[in-house]
């Protein structure tokens, strides 16, 4: 895909991946930018920034899990900056917990905003791209959307949802020219891993080389575009040796969180 003079719209454009993929987008031409995330002064921020590059930049502060105001907001904004070229799926939440402390209130975020978020988002962008005749829809995987790990079963279940999400619309809207892509990071370094405890031997990329690797990615025209060495080593050995990978996966598990963890089972067992 040629991204000059085009028109993209970048969800989780406040922080972290999706602000890298803005800025990175307005740095190799694009003409406009739509800015979706909840926080607007975040929002705003960026915006200014990516103006001082030449690019013209729209914020639209919207929360994804908001089906309505979603849909008056894309019109509206499809209406005054449209058509719209690109889509990027980028907002996500991740909650990280040994399977058996995991709360569901965590887990109905996740599903709101990594998979009816986008959903709501693909549904009205995608048909208005239908009725132009074409487009790109990137959608934000993960790693851990082609390999699971342990204490990140509900967040990993989103993303392998993902991945099979992506490529059922890549066959059904192939025939309206629209491609539908896959973007696959691995850890990297933003605000949402903050909060997590790291896989151990996992080295985090910046989101500097996702938004480059997404970029070199669409020029290829690729389906799926797994970033950094790590992960190209993780799905290769998926493949060959799910066994060993599985054990290595096992050892790599942030052996904090498992200690307290058994360490709070053990007491409730001698206090029963
Ligand atoms: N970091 C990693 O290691 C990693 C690895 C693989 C894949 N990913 C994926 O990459 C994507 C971006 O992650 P990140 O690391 O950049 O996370 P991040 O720094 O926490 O940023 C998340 C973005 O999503 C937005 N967002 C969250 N909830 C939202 C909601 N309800 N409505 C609208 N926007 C919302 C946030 O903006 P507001 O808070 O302002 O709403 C923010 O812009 C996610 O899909 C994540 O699963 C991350």
């Amino acid at each position: 895909m040629n991204i000059q003079g085009k028109t993209a719209l970048v969800t989780g454009a406040s922080r972290g991946i999706g602000r890298a993929i803005a800025f990175e987008l307005a740095r190799q031409g694009i003409k406009r930018l739509l800015l979706v995330a909840r926080d607007s002064a975040w929002l705003a921020e960026v915006a200014s920034e990516i103006e001082m590059l030449g690019v013209e930049a729209v914020i639209l502060p919207l929360d994804l899990s908001e089906v309505v105001e979603v849909n008056i907001a894309i019109a509206q904004a499809w209406r005054d900056h449209g058509p719209i070229d690109l889509l990027i799926n980028c907002a996500g939440v991740a909650h990280q917990a040994p399977f058996l402390k995991s709360r569901l209130p965590n887990v109905q975020v996740e599903i709101n905003v990594n998979l009816i978020g986008m959903y709501t988002m693909t549904r009205l962008i995608a048909r208005r791209m239908v009725a132009q005749g074409s487009g790109t829809i990137v959608n934000v995987s993960s790693l851990m959307g082609k390999v699971a790990a342990p204490t990140m079963a509900t967040y990993s279940a989103t993303k392998f949802a993902i991945v099979g999400f992506t490529q059922a619309l890549r066959g059904e809207l192939s025939k309206h020219n629209i491609r539908v892509v896959a973007l696959l990071p691995s850890l990297t370094d933003t605000d949402m891993v903050r909060e997590l405890e790291w896989f151990r031997w996992v080295v985090p990329i910046t989101p500097q080389k996702v938004a480059q690797a997404l970029i070199t990615g669409l020029q290829r025209d690729s389906p799926e575009i797994l970033v950094g060495w790590q992960s190209h080593l993780a799905v290769w050995c998926n493949r060959i040796a799910p066994w060993l990978l599985e054990k290595v996966l096992l050892m790599a598990v942030p052996q904090e969180r498992q200690a307290r963890y058994q360490r709070l089972t053990d007491a409730r067992a001698t206090s029963r």
